[in-house]
């Protein structure tokens, strides 16, 4: 138990389960809509940030140049909101992405706490869903944070909530802006994903898959 960390923290989307792409999906519906059609590349901008900010980015690429007010905005996300509620709606354990169950289970064999560190307001009800709520000592979600990602304050949120030291925590995150938040909080970074895109991640993996506790361990170890 030498130089293990003391809490792991758990990005939601695109990290415990696919909704990354249920969000993209539920936007570039939107875009089209409002005429500001959006790609995949685009969206790797958007992984990890809050929605309020997600709908700035995508309006800051249309050239009308009409600047649209609050409850106009407001307008246009609670309806981008319904589109990804249709989404998650059949959402079940299945939607498990390979390796985190079995990640979860040994942070708990070796006494190591678990936190949700999520930028979404539908984090809890998705956990739900997976049944996998009874695992996380601690959740952060949207509404716990004045700042988003990449603001360390997702994560140094979940660290003081666990009573750990930001040193020992390793935080898992699928966007670059994700990897900001827990290198800024003076954490271990795990990145799942490419390259190209999280090449600040202290370690980093294709896919969930290759979450190995035992790989995550040895590389938090040489830190
Ligand atoms: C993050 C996603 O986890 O949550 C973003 O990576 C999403 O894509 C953000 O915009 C906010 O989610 P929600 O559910 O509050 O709209
Ligand atoms: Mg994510």
């Amino acid at each position: 138990m030498e130089n293990y960390p003391k809490a792991f923290i758990y990005d939601l989307d695109g990290i415990i389960t696919d909704t990354a792409e249920f969000h993209f999906l539920a936007w570039q519906k939107l875009a089209d809509e409002i005429g500001i059609p959006i790609d995949r590349k685009f969206n790797e901008q958007l992984k990890g940030i809050n929605r309020m900010d997600s709908l700035d980015r995508i309006l800051k690429l249309g050239t009308s140049g009409r600047v649209l007010s609050d409850s106009e905005k407001m307008t246009l996300a609670t309806r981008k909101n319904e589109y990804y509620l249709e989404l998650i709606e059949s959402i079940n354990p299945s939607h498990i992405l390979p390796g985190i169950e079995l990640l979860l289970q040994k942070n708990k064999q070796q006494h190591i706490k678990i936190a949700l560190g999520s930028a979404s307001n539908n984090a809890p009800a998705i956990l739900d869903k997976l049944q996998l709520t009874g695992y996380f000592d601690y959740i952060v979600d949207a509404s716990k944070v004045k700042k988003g990602k990449p603001d360390p304050e997702t994560f140094t949120t979940a660290a003081a909530a666990l009573g750990v030291a930001p040193d020992e925590c390793v935080g898992i995150e699928d966007a670059a802006a994700g990897v900001e938040s827990i290198n800024s909080a003076g954490m271990f970074s795990v990145a799942v994903g490419d390259v190209h895109h999280l090449a600040a991640a202290d370690y980093l993996v294709e896919d969930t898959a290759q979450l190995i506790f035992e790989d995550i361990i040895a590389h938090y170890g040489k830190r």
